[in-house]
């Protein structure tokens, strides 16, 4: 294959410029690092979630608290699947990252002492969540990495390339990594190689007809590193938030659980407090709790409002800038009036299975980030913890792919072997008629494979899915990797014959014990198939006893 884009060489390849993928390229000392993006890169950041962040990032920085007790907090909201080991190292790491955030002029919001402010958010048993100007807490962050990126040499950071596949050495799920194929702005394929490449990419909010994620986040990191073969784990497992904003727009403007932190209340259109009588933590039950309370309203045809009147009330700019911004833009005055919610996708538990290393069941790849499933979430990820997964894990990656010393050689990828992992047709179907296949897509996963599934639902999606792949092959790498990443999700989905933190299924609506492990899985001639854990060391599921994670 040729590459008329060019070739270009590196120590490190990055794909992301969120939280994560910014935390490698610094970490990685003395390697030649180019981070690729598929945006435009400012200033201010290079795309994804992060920098639309506005919950914070939680760490055992209080004096009250401990690494130990927000283990617990953390094992606790992943409803038995997170990893004890995995959740040791991000919440014993998580405060000197902080600190180190803190050195490179990240500003968080202080109290009248001036030591850190420490919010408490849902299923947090302490108050240790740090925010920047109130719910701007990801773009500060992403502004200060990003400050220190730019000022790095040894750092390249391209935006507008849209990385299609891996480039394999071998077959796929047996070959070594080697690099990435990419699409210029100007649609020239080009190659990226490196002996280690990391895909920082995010998630998959946009793989559902609501979503508060940006749209880039289209699980091109998990659709690229499937084709490649790679091992993937709890991939049913999609975090849907209850509180976006229902004004018509898409993307969804969030309202961060702070807000019901805070004491924002949610009402019917009757005005009845309706998360009362749901759990005894009304409002900041666990979000997947609140998230099924809301749809259950709306699908009785009820409309849901968040009231932050009382709790926040005048303060509002102050406290919630950003939210009060998204509001305005809506015409809406939060101060005054109740703001219309509806559960949205916001963050994916699952993805490219990873060891506490960040290494892949892939030679030369490793992961982190959303993209990457740790075992730290489980089934369910506590609020404000996924900055802090990127912060910690993309630092762990940066540290193994130093110690691995960058021995390996470049590969002597000649073009037949670097074609990457699938050929990829440039787009021929019309911008529109792609658009509406990507439209059809997300609202048959929202439908079928969303915040309440069953067999009959997922089965529809299965169907309507394999009606769209008919164009899949015409169509360009977005409907392409959303097409990949809806298949993976269904199938996981289908699998699970229980409900457990995110994932809830209508005709089993109860954990079950013997489903007490992680799903592993692999794409294999463009099916799923359940594959052996990765790393193979550890159980299928670590999360039964902490000591059998040690
Ligand atoms: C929020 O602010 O509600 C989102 C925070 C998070 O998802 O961690």
């Amino acid at each position: 294959m040729n590459f008329p884009g060019g070739v270009f060489d590196s120590d490190i390849i990055v794909v992301g410029g969120g939280v994560a993928g910014l935390s490698v390229a610094l970490g990685a000392r003395g390697k030649k690092v180019t981070l690729l993006s598929k945006v435009p890169v400012t200033p201010q950041g290079a795309g994804g979630s992060s920098v639309w962040a506005q919950g914070g990032v939680a760490a055992a920085v209080g004096a009250d608290d401990s690494p130990a007790l927000h283990a617990e907090d953390t094992l606790a909201a992943g409803a038995g699947l997170s990893v004890p080991r995995v959740v040791r190292v991000l919440t014993e790491e998580g405060p000197e990252r902080v600190f180190e955030l803190i050195a490179l002029g990240a500003e968080f919001d202080r109290a009248d002492d001036g030591g850190l402010a420490l919010g408490r958010e849902a299923a947090h048993s302490k108050r240790r969540v740090l925010h920047a100007s109130g719910d701007a807490t990801g773009a500060e962050i992403v502004r200060s990495l990003m400050a220190a990126v730019q000022a790095t040499p040894r750092i390249g950071v391209v935006g507008s390339v849209e990385v299609v596949d891996l480039a394999l050495d071998g077959a796929p799920g047996a070959g070594d990594v080697r690099g990435v194929v990419g699409v210029s702005e100007t649609g020239e394929r080009q190659l990226y190689r490196a002996p280690a490449v990391v895909l920082a990419t995010g998630g998959l909010g946009h793989l559902y007809a609501h979503t508060t994620n940006p749209p880039e986040n289209t699980g091109d990191g998990l659709a690229i590193a499937a084709r490649a073969g790679a091992r993937l784990v709890d991939l049913e497992f999609v975090q849907f938030h209850p509180t976006a904003l229902a004004s018509g727009i898409d993307p969804m403007p969030l309202l961060t659980e702070a807000l019901r932190g805070e004491g924002a209340v949610l009402v019917d259109d009757r005005g009845d407090r309706f998360m009362v009588a749901e759990h005894e933590l009304a409002e900041l039950a666990p979000r997947d709790i609140v998230a099924r309370a809301i749809w259950r309203k709306k699908e009785g045809g009820q409309q849901v409002f968040l009231d932050a009147r009382e709790a926040v009330g005048e303060s509002f700019p102050q406290r919630f800038p950003t939210v009060f911004s998204l509001c305005q833009a809506q015409g809406l005055d939060p101060r005054r009036e109740l703001m219309p919610v509806s559960p949205a996708t916001h963050f994916h538990m699952g993805g490219i299975a990873t060891d506490i290393r960040g290494r892949t069941s892939l030679g030369g790849l490793w992961a982190c980030g959303e993209v990457a499933s740790t075992g730290a979430h489980g089934a369910n990820r506590l609020a404000s913890n996924s900055l802090l997964e990127g912060l910690v894990y993309g630092a762990r990656v940066a540290l193994d792919i130093d110690s691995c010393g960058g021995a390996a050689e470049l590969a002597d990828c000649e073009d037949s072997q670097c074609a990457g992992s699938a050929a990829t047709p440039g787009p021929t179907l019309a911008a529109e008629e792609e658009d509406a296949k990507i439209q059809e897509l997300r609202k048959l996963m929202w439908k079928e494979a969303g915040l309440v599934r069953s067999a009959a639902g997922l089965e529809r999606a299965n169907k309507g899915l394999k009606r769209l792949g008919w164009w899949v092959n015409s169509a360009s790498p977005r409907l392409r990797n959303l097409h990949t990443v809806a298949q993976l999700v269904s199938q996981a989905a289908s699998q699970r014959l229980e409900s457990r933190g995110g994932h809830f299924r209508s005709d089993f609506p109860f954990p079950d014990p013997a489903w007490k492990r992680r799903l592993f899985v692999a794409l294999e001639d463009g099916v799923l198939q359940e594959a052996p854990a990765w790393p193979e060391s550890s159980p299928a599921l670590a999360a039964t006893s902490g000591e059998a994670a040690r």
